[in-house]
């Protein structure tokens, strides 16, 4: 389904200049999501705070920034590449479940719309930071609605007893508190369930508890101006992103006529679909009944496969050769569970031909390291049907060590 957006004549050119691995982004596929979402929303019209930690290139981001979104950032680093990237800062959220008080200060003098703060002495930390700056800090609560998302348990955040949030009873306590604070001004409350979240009945039941909630809190005189629901959206691997008239559908008619702004962290829906990983096949090689393919891209470049069993689609860029065969694809890290791809029939790849990895356009690049020594990949952005630029270099051994004592 999204072959058609990445044709091997294109890719092959890019391959040839850019080197492998490389993540390769499609502009019109990204733009495509983000119009989705404006679409379907477009009655309500939120806030899109775009999750930046799905994919924080300044090439994509700046995309986002274009079409009028701001952004969700959880660290000063995200914050930094924001602003960089064009994102106003009054269009910033910044939320994270452990935000130290230098990044606090950072957010405050930067002017974000509002802090997500996770618990009662991050708050508190909140005041401190704006006292010695002598602001008044808008804060939000990410607030734990207790839902099942139905999602990996690593990406399931939304349920009593997960490390993010705090509960309707906590969050309560703290807006009181913070509404007599000089330092702290209550804006907004926020729920974030989780990720891959494939259905819009745990957004409807979470937004109809946080809408409840809202209402209580100004019966007890705090009013609140946002209520952010989250991103979370899912995508099937290799395909487009689903439709998210389901999701505007859960959460808009919730919040209708309450005078709230609602606001919306997409990040995986919009990113994912937009990337691929492309990388060449090193060697080919059989080992009992299996069959293996080396590529030059491995764990440390995608680490989804291993971390999650994520499950990303392969193709080659143009024919392989004989029957199909049913192959893993690893890569050239001393480990076990690296691997990009189990169990994928394909044709034989010849040595050097270059291979797609699908849905890698977000928590790819942004969650890449240098395990085993290896200079993290270059970054492309395709711009047009043939054009498109190197929007990261790959790095080399020099950057590997450019940080050492
Ligand atoms: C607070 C918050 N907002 C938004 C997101 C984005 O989620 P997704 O990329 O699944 O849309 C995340 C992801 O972990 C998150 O923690």
């Amino acid at each position: 389904m999204l072959a058609k957006y990445f044709k091997p004549s294109l890719l092959k050119k890019i391959a040839a200049r850019a080197g492998t691995p490389v993540y390769v982004y499609s502009a019109p596929v990204f733009l495509k999501q983000v119009r989705a979402y404006k679409k379907a929303f477009k009655t309500a019209d939120p806030l899109f705070c775009y999750a930046m930690k799905a994919n924080s290139s300044r090439g994509l981001c700046a995309l986002a920034a274009r079409e009028g979104w701001g952004a969700d950032v959880v660290s000063g680093g995200e914050l930094y590449r924001a602003l960089r990237a064009g994102f106003k800062p009054e269009r910033v959220i910044f939320s994270g479940v452990g935000k130290t008080p230098e990044e606090l200060e950072y957010a405050l003098k930067a002017g974000v719309l509002f802090v997500n703060a996770e618990s009662f002495e991050e708050v508190r930390a909140l005041e401190q930071a704006a006292a010695r700056l002598g602001v008044r800090a808008p804060l939000s609560l990410r607030i734990n609605p207790d839902v099942d998302p139905r999602t990996h348990k690593f990406i399931s955040t939304g349920k009593s007893g997960s490390k993010f949030g705090v509960s309707f009873e906590e969050a309560q306590r703290i807006y009181m508190y913070a509404a007599e604070s000089r330092h702290l001004k209550p804006v907004g409350a926020h729920f974030h369930i989780g990720s891959q979240v494939h259905s819009a009945g745990p957004y409807a039941l979470a937004a109809g508890r946080l809408a409840a909630f809202i209402l209580k809190l100004a019966s007890r005189g705090v009013n609140l101006k946002y209520a952010d629901v989250g991103g979370g959206w899912g995508v099937k691997e290799g395909g487009e992103m689903a439709a998210p008239a389901a999701l505007a559908r859960a959460v808009c008619g919730v919040f209708q006529g309450t005078g709230l702004k609602l606001i919306l962290e997409p990040g995986r829906s919009v990113a994912a679909p937009a990337g691929v990983l492309l990388t060449r096949v090193l060697y080919r090689k059989s080992a009992g009944p299996k069959n293996y393919i080396v590529a030059d891209a491995a764990m440390n470049d995608l680490v989804r496969p291993a971390l999650y069993g994520a499950k990303h689609p392969v193709s080659l860029a143009g024919p392989g050769r004989g029957p199909m065969k049913t192959y893993d694809i690893v890569g050239p890290v001393c480990e076990s569970g690296d691997f990009l791809a189990e169990g994928v029939r394909l044709r034989e790849p010849a040595q050097g031909q270059l291979l797609l990895v699908y849905s890698a356009g977000a928590y790819g690049f942004s969650m890449s390291s240098q395990y085993n020594s290896r200079p993290r990949a270059a970054e492309v952005l395709i711009t047009g049907p043939a054009s498109w630029r190197l929007i990261r270099r790959r790095e080399t051994y020099k950057d590997l060590v450019a940080a050492e004592q």
